[in-house]
């Protein structure tokens, strides 16, 4: 028996191998299922006690020789292939293409919008995504006890250095009260950025969307400056025919306030589904920036005037690609996000 041992890691030793091929076949036929190893593994128990020591020892150095060999020789086969692949690559083969991302369609509306805006003299301006009641709630003129408020729309955060209640922003009309705070009028600027809300994520909503908001603040600007600007956003972005019409609206922070719908037509079923039946799309928000909150934000509302706007980019994006789920955009999958690789921007 012992020398059946002895005699295979003679074997062991000596084996070669010119191919990974051939080196599997050899893992196989010494160390396999059914290979030669295991076999005397199952001879072990026929083995006399006093004589177990000393074979199970042998045993074990013939399995721990024979997998270092195998492995060796495994190593240097498919080194050996790769090289002769090397020697042998066709350098006048056509390249590999390179697989170059697209523009997320949330990016492409956004810098659209910004170019229309840009076109008059709008700058672009950021604030942060985690903020402070101040300016997402109370220099807005929000009342202290307005639902917005509630644990049911708004992620609360705490600073953990300093105790402080902080929250996720609900919407990017934080941003005008820091330009406000921050510059002289006048002020022309729109603030393009990610916005949170706790809602229940479904095709229709979800917890987590992007808003361009938009400020104009100078001497004697009116709703009918508004009104033009608006109308000139939506002749750029959808087309010069494109028609405007302002519904009155509430918002804490702009007074009058209003929504804003575009005439997106009615001659088939997918307008009637878009619109609601009514052939007009609401794509904003927008008003006359309440003096309390110029007052907040100390600006004078006696020498000052001027409006705001706000819109969501995901809806006119869903409009303008025939996109029909929000969960679309966060999700990265790969076959979406490939159909805007032809886009421009
Ligand atoms: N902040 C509003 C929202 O998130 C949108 C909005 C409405 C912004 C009117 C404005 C505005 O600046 O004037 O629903």
């Amino acid at each position: 028996m012992l020398s059946k041992v002895e005699e295979l890691i003679k074997e062991v030793k000596s084996l070669q191998a010119d191919s990974a091929d051939v080196a599997e076949k050899l893992r196989i036929k010494y160390l396999g299922q059914k290979g030669k190893v295991k076999d005397l593994f199952a001879d072990f128990r026929n083995v006399p006690g006093d004589k177990k020591k000393e074979f199970g020892q042998k045993l074990n150095e013939l399995k721990n020789l024979a997998e270092d060999k195998i492995a060796e020789l495994k190593s240097a086969t498919e080194d050996n292939s790769h090289s002769k692949q090397q020697k042998f690559h066709d350098l006048s083969l056509p390249g590999e293409e390179v697989a170059v991302g697209s523009r997320h369609p949330i990016s492409l509306v956004r810098q659209e919008i910004i170019e229309v805006f840009s076109r008059i003299g709008f700058t672009v301006s950021e604030g942060p995504e985690v903020e402070d009641d101040w300016h997402n709630f109370t220099a807005l003129n929000f009342p202290e006890e307005h639902p917005a408020r509630d644990m049911q729309d708004t992620f609360f955060v705490k600073n953990v250095f300093s105790d402080e209640e902080l929250a996720l922003r609900t919407h990017t009309s934080s941003v005008q009260v820091r330009v406000m705070e921050n510059e002289k009028p006048p002020i022309r600027t729109i603030s393009p950025g990610r916005v949170f809300r706790n809602e229940a994520i479904s095709a229709r909503a979800h917890c987590m969307f992007h808003q361009i908001e938009g400020l104009y603040i100078d001497e004697a600007v009116s709703f009918a400056d508004m009104k033009q600007t608006l109308l000139y956003f939506a002749r750029e972005y959808f087309g010069e025919k494109a028609k405007i019409r302002l519904r009155p609206s509430y918002f804490p922070f702009t007074e009058p306030s209003a929504e804003v719908d575009v005439w997106w037509g009615l001659e088939n079923e997918s307008d009637y589904r878009i619109t609601k039946g009514t052939g007009w799309l609401e794509i904003m928000g927008c008003g006359m920036v309440d003096p309390n909150v110029l007052k907040n934000c100390n600006i004078d509302p006696e020498v000052y005037s001027g409006y705001a706007f706000g819109m969501g980019i995901e809806r006119i994006a869903m409009n303008k690609y025939g996109i029909n789920d929000l969960r679309m955009y966060f999700e990265n999958d790969v076959r979406f996000l490939r159909q805007f690789s032809g886009a421009t921007h």
